[in-house]
Parts: structure tokens; C-alpha cells; sequence
């Protein structure tokens, strides 16, 4: 049994998972609300909101999963890359919880956690495969050869997919945060309506910062208050450009390494047209695109835990190594 703690940006979340790979709980607290009024997350209000949080979410996911800490093997927590203070508050309550129990500790990096939202029931998929994770910190190819194990094919030049949803929503009047606005907007628009870049960047990489570009253009050109009528056609062009990218580097580069099996997470993974566009195509369920602890609990049954008292002086990490 693995308690799995997440704290690396504004979710708050505990979940607890079997070692072959069922869910008993995931927890998850958004702080969306309180960054909302700001326009994105500010790093010391979560923090803070994270300290207020962390044992309760915990405390929650225990219940939910019916286990006492008692029934607990070893403990598995997000290390990075994330926003160094809200990590540490994870970090600290692991620490805590783990050396109360002599129990092992395991450090989880977040990007691994998002691969392994895969490999959870009831239907798990196996390595080798390539993999496009698109959340809001991040938009990387990775050919997993085997759990744990992958090597980076390509990565965003610029903004990471999940931020130009972010960015194009803020544009549109659509709030923080932007993704499953545009998500929902879109639907009701015209995807023709405009014609919006897609980066042509050498190799694998990806390039977001001309698409988010061409959308302040095309807001600022509209006729004084056209925004409302325009806003559901700009939001399914500004999807469409976005989605695009996605899906031929994803193609390109499959193409390129011969691997078959494609499978796509992060909270971009959220995305419904994405998902359309992509049939074939292997997505995590939807509650374990988005941020939470239960992908980092199962990213631990394949990461090297740390035995008692190993882990008392670790440390986190902001950026990606
Ligand atoms: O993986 P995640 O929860 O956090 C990070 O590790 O960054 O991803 C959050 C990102 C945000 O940028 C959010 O706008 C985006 O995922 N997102 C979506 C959708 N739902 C969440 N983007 C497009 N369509 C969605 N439905
Ligand atoms: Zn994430």
C-alpha cells in the first residue's frame, strides 16, 4: 500500500494505491479559485495553502481508501520539477509521516508521475511506447522503453502547450485556468474562422509563442466589444492551431523512432478534441490528467525508495534535469 503526496503547484492532493496499481483514494484540492483573481498561480499563496491543506487532504485519502497509517508500506512524494515551496511543504509532511513509522520514502519526479497515470487500472498500458506529456509546466515526446526509463525526443521551445491554453484564455476573457474554458468555448465555435500558425521548429521540438502571438492580434483587430460575438471562433481556431501541433509532432514522431503505441498525458491530455483527433491513441482517465497523487503513488512501484533515515535531508527541485 503507497500513500502518494503531490504538492508541486496548486493542487493539494494524497491518494493512496495498491502496488499493482489500483486506486483505494486520490484527493485532490484545487486552489484555482484563490489564484483565480490573480491570473495564475502565486507561488507563496500556495505555499501557504498548502500548508493549511496537507494533512487533511491526507488525512481524506486514508479514510476514503478505509486504511489507517498503520497500513501503509512506504510513502511516495513529488520532488520536482515544481514551485520549490509548495514542493517543500510535500516534501516535509512525506518526511514526517514516513520517519513517524520508519516507513521508506520514495522521491517521485512529477514528469515521471504523469507516465505512470498509464500504468494504473483497470486497464494499464506497458512500455514501449511513445508518449506526448502536455500539462501546463511542460510539452515533452519521450519514447518510454520501460517503466521509469525514457528518453526525451522533444520538447516546447518557448511556452508549454498547457500555457498557451492558459494565455490564449486570459486573451479571450475565458479566466484562469484557461484550458477546459477554451475546451468548452470551442464548442460552440467555428474551428475555420481563423487562420492561426502552426510552428514549423526543426527536429521534434515544439513552438507555441507565434499561435499566442496571432491570437492578441486577432483581438486586438476586432471592432470595439466584437470579442463576445468572435470569442467561440477564436477559441476553436486558437484549439485547432494548438491541437495541430500536437498531434503531427506525435505523428512525425512515431514516424521517426517506429514505435506504435502512442499515448498522451498531462492536464493538456484533458483536452476533448485532442482526444478526438487521436483515436487511437491511449489516455490516462480524465481525474488523472490533471494534477494528483495517485499517478505519483504509481510512479513510486517503479522508482527506488529511500529506507529510514535516508530521506530526512532531501531535498527539492525546481526545474527539469
Ligand atoms: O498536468 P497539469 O494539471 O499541471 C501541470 O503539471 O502543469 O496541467 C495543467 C494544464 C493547464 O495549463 C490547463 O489549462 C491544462 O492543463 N488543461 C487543459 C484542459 N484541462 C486542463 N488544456 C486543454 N484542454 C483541457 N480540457
Ligand atoms: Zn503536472
Amino acid at each position: 500500500m503507497i500513500l502518494g503526496i503531490e504538492t508541486s503547484c496548486d493542487e493539494t492532493a494524497a491518494a493512496v494505491v495498491t502496488e499493482d496499481g489500483r486506486v483505494l483514494s486520490s484527493v485532490v484540492s484545487s486552489q484555482a479559485e484563490l489564484h483565480a483573481r490573480f491570473g495564475g498561480v502565486v507561488p507563496e499563496i500556495a505555499s501557504r495553502r498548502h500548508l493549511e491543506l496537507v494533512a487533511p487532504v491526507v488525512r481524506t485519502a486514508l479514510d476514503e481508501a478505509g486504511v489507517e497509517l498503520d497500513g501503509i508500506d512506504r510513502i511516495a512524494v513529488t520532488q520536482g520539477p515544481g514551485l520549490v515551496g509548495a514542493l517543500l511543504v510535500g516534501i516535509s509532511a512525506a518526511k514526517a509521516l514516513a520517519w513517524a513509522r520508519r516507513l521508506p520514502l520514495a522521491p517521485v519526479d512529477h514528469l515521471e508521475g504523469h507516465v505512470a497515470s498509464l500504468y494504473l487500472g483497470p486497464e494499464p498500458l506497458a512500455p514501449p511506447f511513445l508518449c506526448l506529456l502536455a500539462s501546463g509546466g511542460h510539452t515533452l515526446l519521450l519514447a518510454v522503453r520501460e517503466h521509469g526509463a525514457s528518453e526525451r525526443l522533444g520538447t516546447t521551445l518557448d511556452d508549454a502547450a498547457g500555457e498557451a491554453f492558459d494565455k490564449g484564455a486570459r486573451l479571450l476573457g475565458l479566466g484562469y485556468p484557461g484550458g477546459a474554458a477554451i475546451d468548452r468555448e470551442a464548442r460552440a465555435g467555428d474551428a475555420d474562422a481563423f487562420a492561426f500558425p502552426v510552428a514549423r521548429v526543426p527536429g521534434l521540438d515544439f513552438s507555441f509563442s507565434g499561435v499566442k502571438t496571432a491570437l492578441l492580434y486577432a483581438v486586438r483587430g476586432l471592432p470595439e466589444g466584437g470579442l463576445a460575438d468572435s470569442r467561440a471562433d477564436l477559441a476553436a481556431s486558437y484549439q485547432r492551431a494548438i491541437v495541430t501541433a500536437l498531434v503531427r509532432r506525435l505523428d512525425e514522431a512515431a514516424e521517426a523512432v517506429g514505435m506504435e503505441r502512442v499515448a498522451v498525458v498531462g492536464g493538456v491530455a484533458a483536452n476533448s478534441e485532442l482526444r478526438a483527433a487521436l483515436p487511437n491513441a491511449h489516455f490516462a482517465p480524465l481525474a488523472f490528467c490533471t494534477d494528483n497523487a495517485a499517478v505519483i503513488a504509481s510512479a513510486a512501484r517503479y522508482a527506488k525508495a529511500l529506507a529510514y533515515p535516508r530521506y530526512l535531508g532531501l531535498d527539492a527541485y525546481a526545474s527539469i534535469s
